[in-house]
């Protein structure tokens, strides 16, 4: 379970987290919404401790992650996989080496990692690209092995920052699916950022709104869909205020 208790941080003086809760139950995708700026990165980066909380913290499967050394920060990651907002591929390297990044640091065999690439690659639908260079995919297949990356460390938990930001509608309908497999055939606990409300709607059991450094309104989906919550009716509708 991943708690965000109480999370505070600001930037220069300037609140943008002010006191987030919310409670990520395992197994569950919880989608958190929002504006642009509101915080969203900022808040994810805190529970792989990336960012320091001024107060609160998240705490994952009861550790405080502000809290933990860096033998504990290096298990929690070990936990946790994170496809951030800009696929943040290595050019220089190839498609498979980008994913088994991770895998190489973790000493496991050539065999194991190879037969982690494939896997991973399948699952997101990108088999047989194992020798490209970034630079000759398409941003939503950057995405992909991105996801690519983060699953074949068969972490417990994924989190992802924007996965659907700047693709087309069938694009964007294909990382849905591929966020709803993973979750299946994995069973990993999830944290998706988005603001498009069709893919909160497809991927998500619960949403979150973050809103002027708080949780707005946390419910499942059809809760949501129906708010009587102007703020939160106001964006799911993609409305100008
Ligand atoms: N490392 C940092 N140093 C200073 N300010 C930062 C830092 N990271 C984020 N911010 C500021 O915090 C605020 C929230 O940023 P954040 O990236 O979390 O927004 P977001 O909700 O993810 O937006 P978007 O939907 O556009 O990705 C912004 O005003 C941003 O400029
Ligand atoms: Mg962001």
């Amino acid at each position: 379970m991943i708690q965000f208790a109480d999370l505070y941080k600001a930037f220069d003086g300037k609140p943008v987290l002010a006191g987030v809760t919310l409670d990520v139950q395992d197994g569950e995708t919880m989608v958190i919404i929002g504006y642009s700026g509101t915080g969203k990165s900022v808040a994810l980066k805190h529970v792989v401790g990336l960012l320091q909380p001024d107060a609160g913290d998240v705490i994952v499967d009861g550790r405080p992650v502000a809290a933990l050394d860096r033998a504990g920060l290096y298990g929690l990651r070990r936990e946790i996989g994170f496809v951030f907002q800009f696929a943040a591929l290595f050019d220089s390297m190839s498609v498979a080496d980008n994913v088994a990044l991770g895998l190489r640091r973790r000493g496991l065999s050539e065999d194991e990692i190879e037969e982690r690439i494939r896997e991973a690659l399948a699952l997101v639908d990108l088999t047989g690209t194992e020798q490209r260079m970034p630079a000759e995919l398409s941003g939503g297949m950057r995405k992909r092995v991105g996801i690519a990356r983060a699953i074949a460390l068969r972490p417990r938990y994924l989190l992802y920052d924007e996965p659907t930001t700047g693709l087309d509608p069938v694009t964007s309908a294909v990382m849905d699916q591929l966020m709803v497999r993973t979750r299946e055939h994995l069973g990993v606990t999830g944290i998706v950022v988005t603001h498009d409300m069709r893919s909160a709607y497809t991927v998500g059991d619960r949403i979150a709104m973050l809103y002027e450094g708080r949780i707005r309104q946390v419910g499942a989906v059809a809760e949501i869909q129906q708010t009587g919550d102007p703020v939160v009716r106001q964006f799911i509708e993609g409305r100008p205020a």
